[in-house]
């Protein structure tokens, strides 16, 4: 008799089209337990403005109490105008931040990777595009979002604002290891990127970051980049780098710059992961790197794969079902070739599809690819 693995999984859709394509994603997940030797079992919560409209907090301590219990949790978007008068420490970002802060989920993976159907969707010529996979191991619980003290002083039209990039070699120490450990899967390749040049942290990034490659990944090709010139280098010739490993900061705008080499921010997935614990548990959370979108959010007009592909990562790291994400990932894939496209990819020639649209189409190429 053969056992079920069980997952439990957390879904909090969000704000603006965080929802919508949370759906999608849900009947993704109904897919897999129908078509696997996995169940997965789902609650949802609210989190962001969503929350802060329901419980005046973006995330509450309940919320948090279930995020801090479960197998994985998946995450839409948080965000939107509406909230934009709500206290600094309430706004919707801050329910983000809280997660990844509390539960330690230090290493984000950024993934930026041109699905050939799409190179011509680039703002880039499709030849420097075409085959592109990098990944951006950004470090998420540290450096200026979190460093304190971070306040505004003073009064009326003289005022002082003050946000404090700290980092401690720990926290380098462990990122380092994921970068390195990623490349040995890759391409062997890590560029690590920061400031030397102007900040402090630049310089101890640099040292520990050597050290670590020095001890423990001197196999591993290791090039220190600063910041400035990496995000030149992303858009001048992108398919030079493998693994790129940065600070929070950095991190947040290069991966914003090479999420949209591969054609749109609607296609990129993300894992923050944390360290495995005692109970041999680790935490994580997948998202989609794009925003909420509240302009075109209730009109089935967004892109729900991101959503869909963070399922996918969440398939592989937390689960180790590396042969149902790439499934996955085949899925997606011949859909974008057989023309299928929602409006932020949208070319001629091809099929315009809304956002259950291209759920439906997904699953109809999960069920054509295992039968
Ligand atoms: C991201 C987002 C967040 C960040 C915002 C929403 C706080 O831009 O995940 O990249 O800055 O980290
Ligand atoms: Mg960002």
């Amino acid at each position: 008799m053969s056992t079920m693995a069980t997952h439990d999984l957390l879904l909090l859709a969000g704000d603006g089209i965080g929802p919508e394509i949370m759906a999608q994603t849900k009947r993704v997940i109904d897919w897999f337990n129908d078509h696997s030797a996995h169940q997965f079992t789902t609650i949802d919560d609210l989190v962001g403005g969503a929350a802060y409209d329901a419980h005046k907090s973006p995330a509450t301590d309940e919320m948090m109490a279930k995020a801090g219990q479960v197998d994985a949790i998946l995450f839409g978007a948080v965000g939107g105008d509406k909230w934009t008068d709500v206290p600094y420490e309430a706004r919707p970002e801050a329910g983000l931040l809280r997660l990844r802060k509390d539960l330690e989920l230090f290493a984000n993976l950024r993934p930026a990777v041109c699905y050939p159907a799409l190179a011509q969707a680039s703002s880039l010529k499709p030849e420097l595009v075409e085959g592109l996979d990098i990944m951006i191991v950004r470090e998420l619980t540290g450096g200026v979002y979190f460093g304190e003290p971070k306040e505004i002083t003073g009064q009326g039209n003289e005022k002082r604002a003050v946000d404090t990039q700290v980092y401690e070699t720990h926290e380098i120490d462990r990122i380092a290891r994921v970068a390195f450990g990623m490349a040995k899967k890759r391409g062997n390749k890590v560029h690590s990127s920061e400031k030397h040049n102007v900040m402090a942290t630049g310089i101890l990034w640099k040292e520990v970051v050597t050290q670590i490659h020095k001890e423990d990944f001197a196999d591993v090709e290791l090039q220190h980049i600063l910041a400035d010139n990496c995000a030149m280098q992303l858009v001048r010739n992108p398919k030079q780098f493998d693994v790129i490993v940065t600070d929070n900061l950095f991190g947040d705008i290069l991966s914003d710059v090479a999420a949209m080499l591969t054609g749109s921010l609607g296609m990129l997935a993300s894992a923050s992961l944390g360290a495995v614990g005692t109970d041999g548990k680790m935490k994580a959370m997948y998202e989609p790197v794009h925003g909420s979108a509240p302009d075109i959010a209730g009109q089935g007009k967004a892109n729900p794969i991101a959503m869909i592909d963070s399922f996918g990562m969440c398939l592989r790291y937390s689960f180790d079902m590396g042969k149902e994400a790439d499934l996955l990932q085949q899925a997606i894939t011949k859909v974008l070739e057989n023309g299928l496209r929602t409006p932020d990819i949208m070319q001629e020639g091809m099929e315009l599809v809304s956002t259950s649209g291209m759920g439906d189409a997904i699953l109809a190429e999960l069920n054509n690819l295992s039968s």
